[in-house]
């Protein structure tokens, strides 16, 4: 183990946002399934959208690939109409939720009250929060980044014990990179990567920050990955587009598993 480093496992997370209905949701996870044979390295996850959750968690039975959820709601019943709880994830079968997606915030205007609730009430269900975190181009361009994903790191997990934090995921996604083929460079990625890591030792423990492991998102694919992955503050990736195609989205956890053996072997 070289300085903490060998201590996370890469992870590679699909969200497919509000794409697939149920049959083109099967022939997806099936193609994935059937290209993940040997894959032993890397932590793999994906987040369909609700309504075909069971059925794609049906398809994973007994692989080594995890099933998320792409939001929830804070409350754990009730009167929400339209909302879905912690508890009706982990029912559907989920290890995983993704929270704070930058599209939620900017569409849907969550803010970082309610992103902190949602990952508190996600943890009380033993589900790993996915906290996304990132900047839009104006406040990269204003000099704000670091303000930016400052407040949403020390906002978002206000209130959180040293144990949950350690096994905690955080997404790096600058909101210019998302859907746009303009991924972040690997000096932006490694230098917000490592800015977030420090902001996580400041108020916990550098053995916490360690720990956390911090994915990138935002126009990763299979040309741009291997140079992000390697990036020593870089722990895997949240795919979105890359993510809909089997083929595709397979090469890019074959990727990471050699990146993975590679950072292990440094
Ligand atoms: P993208 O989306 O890979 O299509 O840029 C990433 C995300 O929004 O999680």
């Amino acid at each position: 183990m070289k300085d903490g480093l060998a201590l996370r496992r890469l992870f590679i997370a699909a969200n497919w946002k509000m794409n697939t209905i149920r049959q083109e949701a099967t022939e997806l996870i099936r193609g994935i399934k059937d290209r993940m044979g040997s894959v032993s390295a890397v932590d793999i996850m994906v987040a369909p959208p609700f309504t075909v959750l069971e059925s794609v968690g049906r398809e994973l039975l007994n692989t080594r690939i995890q099933l998320g959820a792409q939001d929830v709601y804070f409350e754990k019943s009730g009167a929400y109409t339209g909302e879905i709880s912690p508890g009706m994830l982990v029912d559907a079968g989920c290890t995983y939720v993704i929270i704070g997606h930058s599209e939620r915030r900017q569409y849907f205007a969550e803010n970082d009250e309610m992103v902190n609730k949602k990952v508190m009430a996600g943890l009380k269900s033993y589900l790993v929060p996915i906290l996304c975190v990132g900047e839009s181009w104006e406040e990269r361009k204003q000099g704000k980044t670091f303000f930016v994903l400052n407040q949403q790191i020390l906002f978002g997990l206000q209130g959180i014990d040293n144990h949950d934090l350690s096994s905690l995921v955080i997404a790096y996604e600058p909101v210019w990179a998302i859907g746009t083929g303009k991924s972040a460079t690997i000096e932006q990625a490694q230098e917000v990567h490592a800015y977030l890591r420090n902001v996580i030792q400041e108020f916990s423990s550098r053995e916490v920050a360690e720990a956390v492991r911090i994915l990138y998102g935002g126009s990763m694919n299979p040309n741009n990955a291997r140079d992000l992955l390697s990036q020593r503050d870089v722990d895997g990736g949240l795919i979105g587009g890359a993510s809909l195609k089997a083929e595709t989205f397979s090469t890019l956890v074959e990727i990471a598993e050699e990146v993975q053996r590679w950072k292990h072997h440094e």
